[in-house]
């Protein structure tokens, strides 16, 4: 799927946000190796640390389906103000996705695309706990 495809998918899964705390709705679309595409949306609570990020839906659900390695992730929010996923969602990304993980985001009229490596460098992986 290409990257518009994907961020389409995401901004879908902004309509179905539960923000009302923060009124920041936001959507992702994680494809993985096979083409599947699973997505996720931001869950508040009203304890605030509860609250679950898009992108960490999308990857959980992934995950708990049975997918192992992905293509790529969209991120859109209501406002399609360009959001990034923040660093606990790269962390997150990074554990089961390469550094060339494509990650495609609202841009000025066309979507914006980064590497997870661009946005999340010398991190901490499996490799280091061995
Ligand atoms: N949020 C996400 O869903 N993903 C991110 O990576 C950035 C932040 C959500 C969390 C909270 O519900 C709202 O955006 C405001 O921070
Ligand atoms: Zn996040």
């Amino acid at each position: 799927m290409d990257g518009s495809d994907l961020l389409e998918v995401a901004r879908g899964a902004v309509e179905r946000s539960y923000a009302p705390y923060s009124g920041y709705r936001v959507g992702a679309a994680i494809e993985t190796e096979d083409g599947t595409v699973v997505t996720g949306c931001n869950v508040e609570n009203a304890n605030y640390s509860n609250s679950v990020h898009a992108e960490e839906l999308a990857l959980s659900k992934a995950v708990e389906a049975g997918h192992r390695a992905f293509e790529a992730v969209a991120v859109s929010s209501g406002p399609r103000d360009g959001v990034t996923p923040c660093g606990m969602c790269r962390q997150s990304l990074s554990e089961f996705c390469d550094g060339d993980l494509r990650v495609v985001c609202e841009g000025d009229g066309a979507p914006v695309s980064y590497t997870l490596d661009e946005l999340l460098p010398e991190t901490i992986s499996g490799e280091h706990l061995e």
